[in-house]
């Protein structure tokens, strides 16, 4: 049974109670958090915290970010979770619990913190250098999709949908733009130049983006922030998706079309090298002691 963490215990799953008031299960008033641990080492916290207390922000929901740190470390070490080489914790704190009313409740109630901690699964690297396919569907999300609010009924709808076409993924297009994916930031490579949409109210911020973009431009590989039309998308050499549970992920087919020659791209797999080794980078350093000041 595992063990997760609500309004300030830790307990066993099945003892997590949530009241039918909450305001996450009436209207969706909520937001969450996904963050990437790597042999149980947080990989981008802070980048993740911070997003997650500008969303916090944005919605006015009052709850400090304090301890959330150690509660996600202790997720990860109460759940034998350590040594797992991939694993996650997801955060959800929703404006709390009152009676059902579209504006917030006139009595300040506390707000609702619920977090878990789980392993997931790389794809082997077989399975990763085949490459992945996606259908595109339409973008009926709202305005402000870089919040991270719990409101998934679009990207769920999308990705069933592509499933229902056969397709491991879903690429969302809004105005003749293919936006991003169902849960991944969406890349593409024309003439050698590593495309992805800037950041604005129709994307999520990725940290997986952010960190990319870094390896990028540290590598120096020339990278250009603009949208990508559908039509181009026949022209592109590469397509790769990035997001916390999917690293840099290459896409090899759109509706059922190759992408470039059909085959896992150069740059997608030279920036998942990269990525991988960041990894590592990170890893080694939470296990290197601090030395004591003398
Ligand atoms: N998904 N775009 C969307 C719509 C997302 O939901 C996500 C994350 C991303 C990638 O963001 P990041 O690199 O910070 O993971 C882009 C999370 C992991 C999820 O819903 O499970």
């Amino acid at each position: 049974m595992s063990v997760v963490y609500l309004n300030g215990d830790f307990i066993p799953k099945d003892e997590a109670k949530i009241s039918p008031d909450d305001r996450g299960f009436l209207l969706g008033d909520g937001i969450y958090e996904v963050t990437p641990f790597y042999d149980g080492a947080p990989f981008c916290l802070d980048r993740h915290l911070a997003r997650l207390e500008r969303g916090l922000g944005w919605m006015r929901i009052r709850q400090p970010l304090d301890g959330l740190e150690e509660v996600q470390r202790r997720l990860i070490a109460q759940n034998g979770l350590d040594s797992a080489d991939t694993s996650l914790v997801y955060v959800q704190i929703t404006r709390g619990v009152a009676p059902r009313t579209h504006y917030f409740p006139t009595d300040p109630v506390e707000a609702t913190v619920y977090a878990y901690a789980k392993a997931w699964e790389r794809p082997s690297p077989e399975r990763w250098s085949q490459g992945f396919t996606v259908a595109t569907v339409p973008d009926r999300r709202w305005s402000r999709v870089d919040v991270k609010t719990i409101c998934l009924l679009p990207n769920a709808l999308a990705f069933q949908d592509a499933v229902e076409a056969g397709a491991d993924d879903a690429l969302l297009i809004r105005d003749g733009v293919a936006i991003e994916g169902a849960h991944m930031n969406f890349w593409g490579v024309f003439d050698g130049v590593v495309v992805t949409h800037p950041t604005t109210n129709h994307i999520l911020p990725g940290i997986t983006r952010g960190v990319v973009l870094d390896l990028a431009a540290a590598d120096g590989i020339p990278v250009e922030k603009r949208p990508i039309q559908v039509e181009e998308l026949g022209e592109a050499e590469e397509l790769f998706f990035t997001g916390t549970t999917g690293e840099v992920r290459p896409c090899v087919r759109v509706d059922g079309t190759p992408v470039g020659d059909g085959g896992v791209g150069v740059i997608t797999r030279r920036l998942s090298d990269l990525f991988r080794a960041e990894v590592e980078a990170v890893k080694d350093a939470a296990r290197t002691p601090i030395a004591p000041v003398a």
